[in-house]
This record gives C-alpha cells, sequence and structure tokens, in this order.
C-alpha cells in the first residue's frame, strides 16, 4: 500500500515538474513579450507586415520554402551564421512575435531567409529566381517554381513586370511570362524578412 502511494506522489512530481518547467517558465519569461519601439529609427519592431506580404507569408508556407530554408540566425559561437552573413545579429524571441506559425525552419538545403530582405532588395531578382533559380544564382539546386508565373499573349508592348529570360527559356513569340499574383505576394514576403533592428537582448 505505502508502495503504491510513493509510486503516484512519484507521478505527480514528474508531470508537476515538467509543467512548471516547460509550460510556467517560458511564460513568465516570454509571454509578455510585445514589439517595442527602436529609439534609434522610431519604428516599432517587429513590423506589421503589409498586406501583400501577409498573403506571401501563406504562399512560403503552403510551398514548403521552409523545407530547405531557416529563419534563425545562431549567436556568434554556435556556428558560422554571421560569417555567412546571414544575419548583423542572432535572431531572438521577440522577432517571431507576429509569427503565425513561427516558420523557423529545421534545415539549410539553401541559405537562412530570417534576413532575405536586406539581402536581395531587387524584387526582379527574386521573380526571376523564383522562375529559373540557376538563372539568378548560378550553379543553384534550388527547384524551379514556374507554376507561379504564367506564359500568355503579349500586347503591342511588353507588360510591366514581364520576366527578361534568355532564348533559351523565352516564351514562344508574341508571348511573354509574367508572375501571377502569388509570386509577386511571395516576393514582398521576401523583400520583408528582416530581423536587425537593434533589440537590447540581442547585443
Ligand atoms: C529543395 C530545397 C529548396 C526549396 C524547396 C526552396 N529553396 Fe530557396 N534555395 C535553395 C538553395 C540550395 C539556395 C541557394 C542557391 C540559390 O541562391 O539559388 C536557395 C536560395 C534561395 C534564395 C536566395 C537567398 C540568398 O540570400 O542568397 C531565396 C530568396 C530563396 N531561396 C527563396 C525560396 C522560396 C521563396 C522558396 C519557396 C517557394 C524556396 N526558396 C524553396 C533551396 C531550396
Amino acid at each position: 500500500m505505502k508502495g503504491r502511494r510513493l509510486f503516484f506522489a512519484g507521478i505527480l512530481i514528474a508531470f508537476a515538474g515538467s509543467w512548471f518547467g516547460l509550460v510556467y517558465a517560458p511564460q513568465i519569461q516570454l509571454g509578455r513579450l510585445e514589439a517595442v519601439e527602436i529609439a534609434e529609427t522610431g519604428e516599432f519592431h517587429p513590423p506589421a507586415l503589409p498586406g501583400s506580404a501577409r498573403r506571401g507569408r501563406e504562399v512560403y508556407r503552403a510551398h514548403g520554402c521552409f523545407y530547405c530554408h531557416s529563419q534563425q540566425v545562431r549567436p556568434p559561437g554556435f556556428g558560422a551564421d554571421s560569417a555567412r552573413n546571414w544575419g548583423p545579429r542572432r535572431t531572438v524571441a521577440r522577432d517571431y512575435l507576429r509569427d503565425q506559425p513561427v516558420l523557423l525552419g529545421t534545415m539549410r538545403t539553401g541559405p537562412d531567409l530570417a534576413n532575405a530582405g536586406l539581402r536581395q532588395t531587387n524584387a526582379a531578382w527574386h521573380l526571376l529566381h523564383l522562375y529559373s533559380p540557376a538563372l539568378a544564382s548560378p550553379g543553384s539546386i534550388m527547384p524551379p517554381f514556374r507554376f507561379l508565373f504564367e506564359t500568355r499573349k503579349a500586347g503591342a508592348g511588353r507588360s510591366a513586370g514581364a520576366l527578361d529570360l534568355p532564348a533559351e527559356l523565352a516564351p514562344p513569340a508574341g508571348c511573354e511570362v509574367i508572375p501571377k499574383p502569388a509570386a509577386r505576394d511571395l516576393v514582398d514576403y521576401l523583400l520583408n524578412l528582416k530581423a536587425a533592428a537593434p533589440l537590447p537582448e540581442a547585443r
């Protein structure tokens, strides 16, 4: 009888201990995090994403970009992230405050994208890269996402946003390749990926 009581008390302590350690303590440490105003710029971090970038985030999720790309920069001493130019500082919990769900990623077949919007600011480059990665980034093994584009008959002049493709990828004469709205939204999302605001806890 005595042994059974001890057994159940042990189970209770094990569950209560893990609840304190895994639920309660993180809630105390991180549960009340809020966006902060950055004194240097007067802007809030993390900023709210514009609508197009929020839609683009769903495209990013839907097409599994996170299977090959992480969005987390490790501190110096934990890997070569800063040497690879993946971010000016490590990422911290506050950077992900507005993300639901957080797209940290688990694999790094491609570069970390936490600061993709700082490294490559040219929307046309991103569109070309999605259509034909190796064209924008020689030697790339990233798969193309051509279904985010459509080939259609060109009007009198070239439409704004039509891709500038070399002969081997060019559409049939009289046609042009145009990004679909999902591709434009996705690129707006990529251009907004910045985790560089100087936060005190990231120093
Ligand atoms: C099968 C793995 C794989 C998938 C899936 C993938 N990528 Fe990539 N990505 C790569 C590799 C490898 C590179 C590095 C070569 C290059 O620049 O193309 C890369 C590079 C990039 C870069 C350039 C980053 C930089 O700073 O140089 C961007 C932006 C990017 N990918 C966005 C995306 C988006 C958006 C998606 C989803 C639509 C995606 N990737 C899906 C493998 C992948």
